[in-house]
Parts: C-alpha cells; sequence; structure tokens
C-alpha cells in the first residue's frame, strides 16, 4: 500500500527521498491534493487537480502536469485495485510526489471542539503544503478531549474544520458557510450541494448552539456526522438529513466510479 512516485521513479515511500534544501520542506512551499481510491479508481481526482493548478498558479509555482499525470497514471497502474487515497504533492524545489496510502482511521461519528483560527489572505483557497496550523488545531482539539478541530474566527465567524468542511442543520434545512468567508474550495462540499437542497449562509457560534444536526464532508472521510460541537450535544446522531446527504453523495460516487471502471475495462 505505501507506494510512491518521486518524479516519476516508483518505489517504496519509506525510501523515497528528497534534497533536504527543497523550500516545500523547509517552508512548505507547495501545493497538495488528496484523492480517494476505490479499487484503484480515484475519484474526482481531474477536479483535485484543477484545484492544483489554480493554486500553484496563485503561488507562482511552475509544474510539469502532463508529467505528473502520466506518473500518476503509472502509479495507480503499479498500485492495482486499493481502497486508500492518493496524495499529490508540488514542491519549490521541483519535485512531483505521489503516494498511495492507507485512509485515515476515524471514528463512524466525531465530537468537534473549536479553535481560534484566523484564515490569511495571501493562502486563501491554496491547498499548500503549509498545514502546521491545521494540524496544530486538530492536536488542541483533542488534548480537551474531542476529535477533530472547527476554525471559528476572533469575530465569531464558523469556517471549516481543519482538513474537511462543515455543513450543519437547522429547522429541516442544510448549511454551510460561502467560499466568500475565505474557506477552501471543497470538492466534496460541491458533490453535497448537487445531492442535496444545501444553502450558503455564514455561521456564527449562536447557530453550532442551536444546530440539531451537522457533518464533516472530505474526499478522504466523505459524508461523517457530527454528535457534539464543544458542550453542544446531538443526540439521535446521524439525523435524517445528514443521512440523506451521505447516501446521495455514496451514490455519485458508486455511479462515477462504475463508470470509470467500465471506460478502464473497454
Ligand atoms: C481545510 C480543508 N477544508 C476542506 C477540505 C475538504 O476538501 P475536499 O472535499 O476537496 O477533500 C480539506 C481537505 O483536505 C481541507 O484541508
Amino acid at each position: 500500500m505505501n507506494l510512491a512516485s518521486l518524479d516519476g521513479v516508483i518505489g517504496p515511500s519509506e525510501e523515497a527521498l528528497i534534497p533536504i534544501t527543497d523550500d516545500g520542506l523547509q517552508r512548505g512551499d507547495g501545493v497538495f491534493e488528496v484523492s480517494r481510491l476505490y479499487k484503484g479508481v480515484p475519484f474526482a481526482h481531474d477536479e483535485h487537480i484543477v484545484r492544483m493548478r489554480r493554486g500553484a498558479d496563485n503561488l507562482r509555482l511552475e509544474a510539469d502536469f502532463d508529467a505528473l499525470e502520466a506518473e500518476t497514471e503509472a502509479l495507480l497502474e503499479a498500485a492495482g485495485p486499493v481502497d486508500g487515497q492518493i496524495r499529490v504533492m508540488l514542491t519549490r524545489g521541483g519535485r512531483r510526489i505521489l503516494t498511495i496510502e492507507a485512509l485515515p482511521t476515524v471514528p463512524p461519528v466525531a465530537r468537534v471542539a473549536t479553535v481560534l483560527y484566523q484564515p490569511t489572505i495571501l493562502l486563501n483557497g491554496i491547498k499548500s503544503l503549509s498545514y502546521a496550523s491545521n494540524m496544530l488545531a486538530t492536536r488542541l482539539a483533542k488534548e480537551r478531549g474531542f476529535d477533530e478541530a472547527l476554525f471559528v474566527t476572533p469575530e465569531g465567524k464558523v469556517l471549516e474544520g481543519a482538513t474537511w468542511t462543515f455543513f450543519w442543520v437547522s429547522g429541516g434545512q442544510l448549511y454551510t458557510p460561502p467560499l466568500e468567508d475565505n474557506i477552501l474550495d471543497s470538492i466534496t462540499r460541491r458533490l453535497v450541494f448537487e445531492g442535496s437542497s444545501a444553502v450558503e449562509r455564514s455561521c456564527t457560534r449562536e447557530d453550532l448552539a442551536q444546530a440539531d444536526e451537522a457533518f464533516i464532508a472530505s474526499s478522504a472521510r466523505e459524508v461523517q456526522p457530527i454528535s457534539a460541537i464543544d458542550d453542544h450535544e446531538m443526540p439521535g446522531t446521524p439525523g435524517p438529513v445528514t443521512r440523506a446527504a451521505h447516501e446521495a453523495l455514496l451514490q455519485r460516487i458508486e455511479r462515477e466510479v462504475g463508470a470509470a471502471a467500465a471506460v478502464a475495462a473497454s
């Protein structure tokens, strides 16, 4: 499972090496994407690469996307029909790094703690390699006995999770914060939108305290129900709106992965 492609050379992930002078390592200067693999078929990978191109342009980072595509195909072929995820990284030092990984282990239902966070204007919308604050936020949430961190600005605007998009339900209506609130343009967020009647609305701490349901959305986790946000417990998780959104997403994935597998076999 732990297989890597570094500038086109495929081997075990543990053995792939980059120079310590690469600014991807030294300064987190680069971009990355993670797509889910279903029996070796990457889901919505093209959309991830479109976002990566946008992020690389914004960072003024040049990369050979044709080579990246060929290397992705070769790595997927070498990995075979695995379930997991594929991570793609482009570094300032010019490396193209691809890894095939197992899925992160997460509980079926998440308890979430709010963590203060201020988005950096310059990196808005860029899935950059500078994720130390996201990782720290998760660690802080875990120190408080929760599973996940939910970012809230000093002004009280609720944004997104450290590695996921946030949805909540109030009065039977599904909501998610708008992109203008400086959250990542998540691929799963778009798919949940298309498969539900979700609407965009900025979220406040009061909304959290009154939420009937809430869930996490991301490529790796699909939909993961939230049972508590800080001291607000939501008994009966997952509720009906969460279940319907999850089911619609699973059907979409099954359709698209099935179609891609049929094309590959023909
Ligand atoms: C900050 C942040 N928000 C949202 C997401 C979910 O994005 P996607 O649905 O494209 O996986 C991620 C994924 O890593 C993320 O890091």
